[in-house]
């Protein structure tokens, strides 16, 4: 039996919905195919937006989507892409294999599709190639309500009355295709253009500045060092792959225990990550007002054998929602200073959780571990003590559970927890302090292999189930959380 104390007392920070965010990029066939497929298709569309996507994510619930990238972010004038199609330039995604971008889907197009999925817009400024002109001239096009020629121009292409924006980041990655500049440089030019991003209105802005690549304590160290007191968050990009990106990436699909083991523990590594980049934000920010923006993780592979290697096509296992629910509880738990999160990337692009074949849609074991999640958004933390229990490979060991709960607007206490050992069943003995609670349910998402999936010819192989193994008397729970599983336990 292993102890876990879930305190309803303890009501810690509310976990912030955007934790559970996500990220589009113009990159494959993310956008174009994914999301885009144009007014005259004869796939369902409402304004040229998939419907089976749409309703897909609703359902699953994105409280904010970044957009458009990624690399694709500094290279990407927004110009381009408003106004009739006809007339909007082609160019060329120089990050994402070259192929021609004809910029349907720009501005307008991303703001009703947020819209459509009941999401908030985070928008990736161009600060690598572009100029302070043009990204102030974009937040007032979106934002303003007064007269101005942005504003003459936005209404001219049909919308007349402003979006709500409040998320913006000034660059992405500018360590690297965002312009490979140094920390120093960057803070310098991370103050001037953030000086022209006004608030029009009532629109307050919520500034994010680029952050560091991993480990790069450095880069963080000086950014806040030197603009810290400029932003409101700090982003932060980390991939489960090796480090060093000269390493080879291994299958996403063709895995064995040993593979398994190596991505959980590269996963776990993000804990030390907040841990010391958060410790190095609070020395120049004592008050904790700047948050953590954790805009782009998830896993990366090889891609799918076949496809363009340049459009990152990959697969999503029964490892992948294990990985999800990891770093979903990492991030709940550091929910003071995580403000905001985005798996790379929604559709068709390294972790997602939807893939599309023309007209057929699947949803990935990654989407079912969102859907499960989603319960703690904008709930109550809750204080949790686990007993630490280890799953042992070879000569190594990491932790074997992962686990986080909290308690919703109507009381409901939800606990989420993930057995990472792929051979070993744990019984868990939970005590619940405070509230008296009386009825439990759970539901489970497991699979007989470890490298288990949705294909589109076997779409639910790996999904949320109801799960019965559990009881709770006189406040006392007790669970059997399956090996390689992620189950979501409710309190009422
Ligand atoms: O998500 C794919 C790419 O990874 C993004 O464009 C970039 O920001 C990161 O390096």
């Amino acid at each position: 039996m292993v102890s876990l104390k879930v305190n309803s007392q303890e009501k810690k920070h509310l976990i912030n919905k955007n934790i559970y965010g996500h990220f589009v990029e113009h990159l494959g066939r993310c956008i174009y195919e994914g999301i885009w497929v144009g007014k005259d298709s004869t796939i369902p569309n409402i304004n040229g937006i998939r419907k089976d996507v749409i309703h897909a994510l609703r359902e699953m619930k994105v409280p904010v989507l970044r957009w458009p990238g990624g690399c694709f972010a500094d290279n990407y004038h927004w110009m381009d892409g408003i106004g009739p199609y006809e007339k909007r330039p082609s160019m060329i995604n120089t990050n994402w294999g070259g192929v021609t971008e004809n910029n349907h889907f720009g501005t307008h197009e991303f703001l009703e599709f947020c819209e459509l999925i009941g999401a908030e817009p985070y928008i990736s400024g161009n600060l690598g190639s572009g100029t302070v002109r043009e990204m102030q001239q974009w937040v007032e096009y979106i934002s303003s309500d007064g007269q101005s020629p942005m504003t003459d121009l936005r209404k001219e292409n049909g919308r007349e009355k402003p979006w709500k924006l409040k998320y913006f980041a000034v660059g992405n990655e500018n360590w690297g295709c965002g312009g490979n500049m140094r920390p120093e440089y960057y803070s310098d030019e991370y103050r001037r253009y953030a000086t022209y991003l006004r608030n029009y209105g009532d629109n307050k802005l919520y500034k994010v500045a680029c952050g560091a690549n991993a480990d790069d304590y450095n880069w963080t160290e000086v950014v806040m060092k030197n603009a810290g007191k400029y932003m409101d968050g700090l982003s932060l990009h980390y991939y489960t792959m090796p480090l060093d990106w000269s390493q080879p990436k291994g299958s996403a699909v063709d895995f064995d225990e040993k593979e398994w083991f190596s991505i959980l523990q590269m996963t776990l590594f993000m804990e030390e990550l907040i841990e010391k980049n958060l410790k190095i934000m609070d020395k120049y920010d004592e008050e904790k007002r700047v948050g953590l923006i954790i805009d782009e993780w998830g896993t990366w592979y090889q891609v799918e054998p076949g496809t363009n290697p340049s459009f990152l096509y990959q697969q999503n296992t029964l490892r992948d929602a294990l990985v999800a629910g990891i770093n979903l509880n990492l991030f709940n738990n550091n929910c003071d200073r995580i403000h905001m999160a985005n798996l790379a990337q929604m559709i068709n692009v390294l972790q997602s959780v939807i893939l599309t074949d023309g007209d057929k849609m699947i949803l990935t074991p990654t989407y079912h571990v969102f859907k499960m999640f989603s319960v703690h958004q904008n709930s109550s933390l809750l204080d949790i003590d686990l007993e630490e229990t280890y799953y042992h490979y070879g000569n190594e060991k990491i932790k074997q559970l992962s686990a986080s709960a909290s308690m919703d607007s109507e009381g409901k206490i939800h606990i989420t927890i993930c057995n990472l050992d792929p051979t070993n069943d744990v019984e868990i003995d939970c005590t619940l302090k405070g509230e008296n609670k009386s009825k439990i349910s759970a539901t489970i998402l497991t699979s007989d292999k470890i490298n288990d999936r949705n294909t589109f010819e076997q779409p639910e192989t790996v999904m949320e189930k109801p799960y019965h193994n559990i009881r709770i008397e006189n406040n006392q729970i007790y669970a059997s959380i399956p090996a390689k599983s992620v189950v979501l336990l409710t309190l009422e």
